[in-house]
């Protein structure tokens, strides 16, 4: 799994409608965030709804090794009793984070302020990503980080002894790296600043408030101004996660390709910093509505009722691509089905991600039949009535793109296969048989049976 084992073949067929109630699972970066910051409080943390995906796995198991002590009690409820501010110990091995880089550059920042040292590896595709856009800011701490050529894992990280705060203009939008400076910055003496030209997800924010840190969020002419007071004493929380906006945009999507689908998503997170996605496809004329809107766990949450559509090609806003940035690749599975062509500018983060989403979308849809066009920040799908598919398609280890391709599967012409569907279980491990459950068409090629 998450490329340390054996691939895992999968294939979608042309199925009929898709019907039901999809109950997707809990948000993939809360998840990290809760059991990082229960890690670094005192007293207890009780989650409920975390996403058991082999990314957040990882760090559960990663906060143990820093000293926090981290227990399942039943599915997706888990509590976490914190060392506090500065209190991470020494882990005696290799921290292993798998696929995750929300994992390896959060947990880089929750130590870099600590005076102790700890070596990070993942598998295959981790190993490639660039660490430099965290290393570097942690090292305006006081850290020191020496890894492979570029800045790629492994990597061993010594946290600053006398850490001093810090203001930092994120280079690239990135809540990763946003997030690595804050939780550097709660060991540092004094107010650590970050400043982001362009809005990213801002869970961190939300939650650090929650676990009784000052932070104030302001506006200035070069963006969106954080300010964090340092060394607080962050208190254990009652963390109820809720449901994922990224992971609902598969079986979401795949309800608005395959004809006559009506499905109901329950739950999912409407964060305006996640939500992109749900505004883009209403803006491609999808019967996707919103209803019963909440607040569940201190974020906004709604149940979605999708249909199948006859959907039109759209340009989506470059300034909206914060706020979807993980979905583009079932963006651009969808947009093969629909008439006209989508453009999707300023999506150059994306070429940094698990895979380079943009050549992985790009090839995988030429084999499938559909015309694209890519540029170093933008991809060109051009829609038609009905993708041919009979291709077989790479996923570069990258959970996301297999999903694509099998939500695709589902309304081509000849089934989609995918050379391995194993990083699924890292943000989604009941796909499977969430999607069977709604009709869906959906096998592995070497026998086994679903797993979730
Ligand atoms: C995440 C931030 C995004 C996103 C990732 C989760 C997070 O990454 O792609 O899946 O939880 O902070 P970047 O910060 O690299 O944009």
């Amino acid at each position: 799994m998450s490329g340390h084992g054996t691939a895992l073949p999968m294939i979608a067929h042309p199925s009929g409608p898709l019907q039901g109630v999809a109950e997707v699972p809990g948000d993939k970066s809360i998840s990290h965030r809760a059991l990082i910051l229960g890690a670094l409080s005192v007293g207890e943390t009780r989650i409920t709804g975390l996403l058991e995906g082999q990314d957040v796995l990882d760090t559960a198991r990663a906060m143990r090794a820093f000293g926090a002590e981290v227990t399942q009690h039943g599915a997706g409820e888990w509590s976490v009793h914190g060392v506090g501010v500065g209190g991470f110990a020494e882990p005696d091995k290799v921290i292993d984070c798998g696929n995750s880089g929300t994992g390896v550059r959060l947990i880089m920042g929750a130590m870099a302020t600590t005076d102790i040292t700890a070596t990070f590896t993942g598998d295959a595709s981790l190993n490639k990503r660039p660490m430099g856009r965290v290393t570097e800011p942690l090292a305006l701490f006081g850290a020191q980080a020496v890894g492979r050529r570029g800045g790629r894992l492994p990597l061993t990280l010594t946290g600053a002894a006398q850490p001093v705060p810090v203001r930092y203009s994120l280079p690239m939008p990135s809540a990763q790296v946003k997030s690595a400076v804050l939780l550097a910055g709660l060991n540092a003496p004094g107010e650590t600043v970050v400043i982001e030209a362009e809005p990213t997800r801002d869970h961190t924010e939300r939650m650090l408030r929650g676990f009784g840190a000052t932070l104030e969020v302001g506006q200035a002419g070069d963006g969106r101004v954080i300010t964090l007071v340092g060394q607080p004493e962050l208190r254990g929380q009652v963390v109820a996660v809720p449901r994922d906006p990224s992971s609902a945009a598969f079986p979401v999507c795949a309800a608005l390709m395959v004809p006559d689908s009506d499905i109901l998503v329950p739950g999912v997170s409407q964060n305006p910093t996640r939500n992109g996605i749900f505004l883009t496809l209403q803006e491609m004329s999808a019967d996707l509505v919103m209803e019963n809107p909440r607040t569940e766990g201190g974020e906004p949450v709604a149940d979605l009722r999708v249909r199948f559509s006859a959907l039109r090609g759209i340009e989506v806003p470059p300034e909206r691509a914060a706020s979807m940035i993980d979905e583009y690749p079932v963006l651009a599975a969808l947009a093969a089905t629909a008439e006209g062509r989508t453009v999707m500018r300023g999506i150059k983060e994306l070429r940094v991600k698990e895979s380079d989403r943009i050549d992985a979308m790009a090839r995988g849809l030429e084999a499938c039949g559909v015309r694209v066009e890519e540029t170093e920040d933008s991809l060109t799908v051009h829609g038609m009535a009905r993708v041919p598919g009979g291709a077989s398609v790479r996923t570069h280890l990258d959970h996301r793109i297999a999903m694509s391709f099998l939500c695709l599967g589902l309304a081509a012409k000849a089934p989609i296969r995918v050379d391995d569907g194993s990083p699924i279980a890292t943000s989604f491990p009941v796909f499977e048989r969430l999607m069977a459950a709604l009709g869906a068409s959906i096998a592995r090629e070497d026998g086994t049976a679903a797993s979730g």
